[in-house]
C-alpha cells in the first residue's frame, strides 16, 4: 500500500539537531503504509539556539494538531519542561523521546531503555542482573539506558564521561534510586577505562562518538573478559569503530539499529495503538542505511 496524503493525513514526526542522519522517518513511514495509516512522519530540524526554539516547535505539536513527536539530541532533556504531563518513567529517568498528543495534552514517555533492554536480550541474550556494566556518556540516552541496566539489578556499574561533573551527577542520582548497585562515575580516559575493564560483563556507548562524520571513541578494549558484550546505541555506520575492535577482539557485540527498531516499535505502539510491524520497521531502517536485509 501506497502512503497517500490526503486532507486527514495526520503529522508526527523528529525534533533534533541534526535529524538528517535519521532513519526513523523511513522506518515509521513503512509501517504506515504497511498498516494503511493515514499517517506521516517528517523530520524537523530544531535547534538548540536561540533559546525558544524548542518551545515554539513543542507548541506547534499543539497548534497542528499533530498525533505526537520523537525528540532527539540534543533536546531529550531540555524537552521536559515544555510539556503538560511526563510520565512517571521518563521523569524517573530525566528524558524524554516520545511525545503524545493527547487531546491537547502534550504528555512526555521514554521508549529508549525499554527498546535497549528489549534488542540487547534478543541479539545477545544478555540480561544485566548481578553484572558489572561500564556506560560511556551522561546525556539524555545514557540516562535511559543506565536507568533500565539498574533496574533490571545490575550490580555494579562505571559512567564515564567527556563530562566528569556530569557522570558523578548521574552517579549520585541513580546511586539514590537504585541503593542496590553499586554507581561510581570515572573519568572518561584511556588508561582509566582499561584499569576498570578486567571484570566488565556489558560495555555500552551512549555518546554520539562513532557515528559517521565525528570522531571515534578512543578506549582500548584489551582488559574486557571475553564474556563482555560490547554494545553501541549508534547505528550510523552499523559497525563503529567500537564495534569493529570488539569484534576482531572476538567478544559479542550489540548494534544500535536493534535498539532504534525496538524504541521505535513501542513508539509506534503508543502513538496509533496498534502493533508494531517490526520486520517491515526493520527493513526499512536498514535500506535507509544503505545496507541489505539479512
Ligand atoms: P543524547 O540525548 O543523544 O544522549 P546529549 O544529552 O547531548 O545527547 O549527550 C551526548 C553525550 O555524548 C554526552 O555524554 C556527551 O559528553 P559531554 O556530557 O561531555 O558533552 C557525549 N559526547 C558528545 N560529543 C563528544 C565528544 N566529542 N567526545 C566525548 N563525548 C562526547
Amino acid at each position: 500500500m501506497k502512503l497517500k496524503i490526503t486532507g486527514h493525513t495526520k503529522v508526527v514526526g523528529i525534533y533534533g539537531d541534526p535529524v538528517g542522519h535519521s532513519v526513523s522517518p523511513a522506518m515509521h513511514n513503512a509501517a504506515f503504509e504497511a498498516l494503511g495509516l493515514g499517517l506521516v512522519y517528517v523530520p524537523f530540524r530544531v535547534v538548540a539556539e536561540p533559546a525558544g526554539v524548542l518551545e515554539t516547535a513543542v507548541a506547534a505539536i499543539k497548534a497542528l494538531s499533530m498525533l505526537g513527536m520523537n525528540i532527539t539530541i540534543p533536546h531529550k532533556e531540555r524537552v521536559i519542561r515544555c510539556l503538560d504531563e511526563v510520565d512517571e518513567h521518563a521523569r524517573e529517568v530525566g528524558a524524554v523521546n516520545t511525545v503524545l498528543n493527547r487531546n491537547g495534552v502534550l504528555v512526555g514517555c521514554n521508549t529508549d531503555g525499554s527498546g535497549y533492554m528489549l534488542s540487547l536480550r534478543e541479539e545477545t541474550g544478555l540480561t544485566p542482573k548481578g553484572k558489572r556494566v561500564l556506560v560511556i556518556g551522561a546525556g539524555g540516552a545514557a540516562r535511559a539506558v543506565l536507568y533500565s541496566i539498574l533496574a533490571s539489578g545490575s550490580a555494579e556499574v562505571f559512567v564515564a564521561n567527556r563530562t566528569t561533573d556530569k557522570a558523578e551527577t548521574l552517579a549520585s542520582e541513580f546511586g539514590s534510586r537504585f541503593k542496590k548497585a553499586a554507581i561510581k562515575a570515572i573519568e572518561l580516559d584511556r588508561e582509566i577505562i582499561n584499569e576498570h575493564s578486567a571484570n566488565i560483563d556489558l560495555l555500552v556507548n551512549t555518546t554520539s562518538l562513532g557515528m559517521t562524520g565525528k570522531g571515534e571513541l578512543d578506549i582500548s578494549l584489551e582488559n574486557l573478559p571475553e564474556r563482555a558484550v560490547v554494545s553501541d546505541i549508534v547505528y550510523c555506520p552499523l559497525e563503529t569503530g567500537l564495534l569493529k575492535k570488539a569484534r576482531v577482539r572476538g567478544l559479542k557485540t550489540h548494534n544500535g539499529l536493534s535498539m532504534l527498531v525496538r524504541q521505535g516499535a513501542i513508539t509506534f505502539e503508543l502513538w496509533t495503538g496498534r502493533k508494531a510491524p517490526i520486520e517491515v520497521m526493520k527493513k526499512a531502517a536498514l535500506e535507509a542505511l544503505g545496507g541489505t536485509f539479512l
